[in-house]
């Protein structure tokens, strides 16, 4: 079964963006001159995706405008013979009907947003990206996850190795390697303190999902920090299906912390000609001071 709908849960609080993130959802922050959803959006239309469902909360009228089209924008371009800008933001909006938008009422954790889009996903494997995690590489993740559905029809995670005073930010894996780049998972847990962490293998924000996992979700039991966690979900849905790890290629940013934001501009910003050059001269001349 091909994985056609992608889940963007992005009805966070984004409380520490604030006050950046008061009126404005996180994933509308830029990384250079795009917003980070659009980023996500295009890795999953990348990766063969048809459908996409926003959850919202706040800040739902600025994503709902990015994504569709702006007569006045588009007027004033084209009389200042700006084609290229005009066929850009012309190219961001996906077809009528691609989009599909559900609210998310409070936010009660990522597991609950994403049970809130149970009745658009209907009974179909389904991809999860979360904006705030922003991968650098030439091999977009979520087409090479989808390449892993085709082979082991079973839910994955992406996942990667991360510092181990650094497990209680993250789902930790208890996994044996089947492959150089794929897991068997055995167990999971949300947020461990390293002394208790089963490895230092993280589960970051890219998912392949059977739809099975809408029942585990449903129970709403809270986890971690007082949310309904996908983590505790996927742990139970380990009892009556395999799930896999696939360590992907590529550099992960943490866009929903704020040095891993500005990380991410500096990386982006200096894959761009146009502003490499000028960057590199002023981290040159600002190191002089570290
Ligand atoms: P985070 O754990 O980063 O939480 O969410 P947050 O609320 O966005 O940010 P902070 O921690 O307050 O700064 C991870 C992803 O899950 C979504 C977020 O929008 C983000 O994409 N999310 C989280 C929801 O959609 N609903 C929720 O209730 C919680």
């Amino acid at each position: 079964m091909k994985i056609k709908k992608a889940v963007f849960p992005v009805a966070g609080l984004g409380t520490r963006f604030i006050p950046a993130t008061k009126a404005m959802a996180k994933e509308m922050l830029p990384v250079v001159d795009k917003p980070l959803i659009q980023y996500a959006v295009e890795e999953a239309f990348d990766a063969g995706i048809e459908q996409i469902i926003f959850v919202t909360g706040r800040g739902k009228k600025a994503l709902e405008d990015h994504f569709d089209r702006c007569f006045e924008v588009e007027l004033t371009l084209k009389n200042k013979g700006k084609e290229e800008l005009l066929e850009q933001i012309q190219e961001l909006v996906p077809k009528t009907g691609t989009i599909v938008y559900t609210r998310q009422n409070e936010p009660l954790g990522l597991g609950h947003a994403i049970w809130c889009a149970r009745d658009i996903v209907g009974d179909e494997p389904f991809a999860v990206l979360l904006a705030d995690d922003l991968i650098q590489t030439g091999r977009p993740v979520l087409a090479e996850m989808v390449k892993k559905f085709d082979r082991f029809r079973a839910s994955i995670a992406a996942v990667m190795e991360v510092d181990k005073d650094q497990t209680d930010k993250y789902g930790i894996l208890d996994a044996s390697q089947l492959e150089n780049n794929i897991f068997r998972i055995n167990d999971m847990v949300e947020k461990p303190n390293p002394e208790e962490a089963p490895s230092n293998l993280a589960i970051i924000g890219r998912y392949i999902l059977t739809p099975n996992i809408f029942k585990h979700l449903g129970k709403k039991e809270k986890g971690a920090g007082g949310e309904i966690q996908l983590t505790d979900a996927m742990k139970s849905l380990l009892k009556e299906q395999p799930i896999f790890g696939y360590k992907f290629e590529g550099t992960r940013f943490d866009c929903g912390d704020k040095a891993g934001f500005q990380m991410a501009n500096l990386a982006f910003a200096l894959e761009r000609p146009d502003l490499r050059d000028k960057l590199i001269r002023f981290i040159r001349e600002i190191q002089k001071d570290f």
